[in-house]
């Protein structure tokens, strides 16, 4: 839609006020959409309801929102003065991804989600379809439909770039569940060691196998894609052998296999996935100094269980009465 991406990033307390406790706090998420590849330039703390100012201060031409109405706790579009400027425009949102899903997923313990014909889990039928925190008031534009992954989607987050034949190739493996601050603090700190990042991303079955309960929350495909959309990630293996092989290490030329802190669990053969690289003095385990991992953010969220629930159930009734009021407008500008 344009040249030049500022993203303005509202402050925990604006969120909080109007629509709930927000996941990551403000100094997380302003690193977080700053380390995302199509992002120019971050606006910390901008108005919930952007201004006009806020638009030539950052010498913005329009503001773009995806096609669904957030409003303020008041009921106010937080985008009606730009609309009335006539500097606003809208994109597609992308179906099947909010964090309303998200945290409906994790609510739920539902493993609907985990990608189907592989066979290492039971599917709960009981909680099918249900992603949301509350079926009864389904959201018209977060609550329905799955992600669904295309290859022209993976395309436009792909680099596009192989690497240079001198290039010191890294290799990075693991879950990378609800991509967070702690991960984005590890691949920046792997990244460091050489000049091409690969990130091998392990399948629904492998992940479930180590980390257990209902993991992955994200399924490899949306894991694929959260991934790929950071700078410092060239490129990603969708569905990495758990063991890093000779093979792997010959055909991607790594230089290094780089991992966190974190356990490793060993292959189901009871050997360590990692015997190979380390055999031939090319593995480091790195400190990310960050200790923050899947498991203490889903901790974090399941702990304010309550108020995400009605989080979520606000958030979903506010828009549906809003896309009624919408479509009963539309209905008479046909009529
Ligand atoms: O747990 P997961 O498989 O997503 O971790 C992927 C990689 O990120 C692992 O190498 C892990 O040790 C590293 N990591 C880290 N610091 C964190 C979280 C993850 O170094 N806070």
């Amino acid at each position: 839609m344009g040249d030049f991406l500022v993203v303005g990033v509202h402050t925990d307390e604006e969120i909080t006020k109007h629509k709930g406790p927000p996941v990551f706090n403000q100094e997380e998420r302003y690193r977080m959409v700053r380390a995302i590849k199509w992002v120019d330039e971050v606006v910390e703390g901008a108005p919930y309801v952007t201004t006009l100012e806020t638009l030539d201060k950052f010498d913005c031409d329009f503001c773009v929102h995806g096609d669904d109405i957030t409003m303020t706790a008041d009921g106010t579009d937080t985008y009606h003065i730009v609309k009335s400027a006539q500097r606003y425009q809208e994109c597609k949102r992308t179906q099947g991804v909010s964090t309303t899903n998200l945290v409906g997923r994790m609510l739920l313990l539902s493993k609907d989600h985990l990608q189907r014909g592989e066979q290492e889990y039971s599917v709960d039928k009981t909680n099918s379809d249900n992603m949301s925190s509350d079926a009864s008031a389904r959201s018209p534009w977060t609550g329905v439909s799955q992600f669904l992954p295309t290859t022209q989607k993976i395309l436009q987050f792909s680099n596009k770039n192989e690497p240079k034949k001198t290039d010191r190739v890294l290799y990075v493996a693991g879950a990378f569940d609800l991509f967070h601050i702690g991960h984005l603090d590890f691949l920046e700190a792997a990244r460091k060691h050489g000049d091409y990042l690969i990130v091998g991303l392990h399948t629904d079955p492998v992940v479930n196998r180590y980390k257990g309960y209902n993991f992955p929350i994200m399924n490899l495909h949306e894991r694929t894609l959260s991934v790929l959309a950071y700078r410092c990630v060239d490129e990603v293996v969708i569905g990495a052998p758990y063991t890093v092989t000779a093979e792997m290490m010959d055909h991607f030329n790594i230089s290094l296999v780089v991992h966190g802190q974190t356990n490793v669990a060993t292959d189901l053969d009871g050997l360590d996935p990692y015997a190979e690289p380390k055999k031939r003095g090319k593995f480091l385990q790195l400190d990310s100094g960050n200790s923050l991992t899947t498991e203490i953010l889903v901790q974090r969220i399941l702990s304010k269980r309550m108020e995400y629930q009605e989080r979520n159930k606000k958030k979903e009734a506010k828009e549906v009465a809003a896309f009624e009021a919408y479509t009963k407008i539309q209905q008479k500008e046909t009529h």
